[in-house]
């Protein structure tokens, strides 16, 4: 199956994937699951967590990888098409992971794909399998999803991290607080669908409005990579960031999350604080893409 769009995830689903990820996050031998099976890795904008994870995953599993991490030395630089290149790798594997700065690419390579195509971020749009290991974190850190009050802060309209975690824990009873400069908030299509499964969103600018009633802080990058300009960029650059000091103010049940890479939005001295839980959540996109990869090729 493809897995493309964290809205198409039904709460079974995402039970699902997390109740498998928990499986594989152990030093078992799984080699056999998907023994004789090859990934491909098509990383068409810079990686390290995703595409690492998702190599690392699939060897777990007794697969083996292929792919490239930048266009450069491929086809794609004489001008071939996305969808001739997804034709015809797809005719060499049996699944491919990807990532694309245009929104909607993913989607567009499952009407030439033979094999399941897995999202790995399509511009500011989606990166579903950060969703799953995130919701997974989660779980992990603080038990369940019903009653927290999770706030995710900085670059919400170009960032794809926030909004399909928004739109997968609207199927808990979650208080979601969006931490963000007004040019920068949640796109109103997003709030509108929150609202419609009646879960409470309120729109904040800074971080000290909300620290003490959190349960999870869901720090994000400001991504100069998708600013019209430069000097766009850097009127946000450094607009938030958590320090001991800020750190200082949250409740002693509490995770720091951030996708990563942090640049400047949380400090160093935060690492050694037992709540900041970012590596660990990095780390658990192994379990949770080995969750994926396994569904993706047999179902
Ligand atoms: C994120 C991404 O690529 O969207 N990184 C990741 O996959 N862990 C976040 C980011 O780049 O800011």
């Amino acid at each position: 199956m493809d897995i493309i769009s964290t809205r198409s995830m039904s709460k079974d689903f995402l039970e699902d994937i997390i109740k498998s990820a928990k499986k594989y996050d152990s030093d078992k031998d799984f080699t056999s699951v998907l023994k004789g099976k090859i990934l491909a890795t098509l990383f068409f904008e810079p990686s390290t967590r995703t595409q690492f994870s998702f190599q690392t995953a699939m060897q777990r599993l007794g697969g083996k990888c292929v792919g490239f991490s930048s266009t450069e030395g491929t086809s794609v630089k004489k001008g071939e098409t996305l969808m001739d290149t997804i034709r015809t790798i797809s005719s060499y594997v049996d699944c491919i992971a990807m990532r694309h700065p245009k929104e909607g690419a993913a989607k567009l390579a499952t009407e030439v794909s033979g094999v399941p195509i897995v999202n790995g971020g399509d511009g500011s749009h989606d990166h579903p399998t950060q969703t799953l290991l995130d919701l997974y974190t989660i779980r992990k850190g603080l038990g369940n999803f019903d009653g927290l009050n999770i706030g995710i802060c900085g670059d919400l309209r170009y960032g794809r991290t926030g909004r399909p975690l928004s739109i997968a824990l609207s199927n808990w009873d979650v208080k979601l607080h969006y931490i963000s400069p007004p040019q920068l908030s949640m796109d109103k299509g997003t709030i509108r669908h929150l609202k419609d499964k009646k879960i409470a969103v309120k729109e904040v600018m800074k971080i000290e409005d909300v620290i003490k009633e959190l349960d999870v802080l869901y720090m994000t990058r400001i991504q100069r990579e998708r600013f019209p300009t430069e000097e766009e960029y850097l009127k946000f650059k450094g607009v938030y960031v958590v320090d001991p000091a800020m750190m200082a103010k949250a409740k002693e049940r509490f995770i720091l999350m951030h996708p990563l890479p942090r640049i400047d939005g949380i400090t160093l001295e935060v690492d050694d604080d037992p709540r900041a839980k970012y590596f660990e959540q990095a780390r658990n996109g192994v379990p949770a893409r080995m969750a994926v990869l396994h569904k993706a090729i047999t179902e």
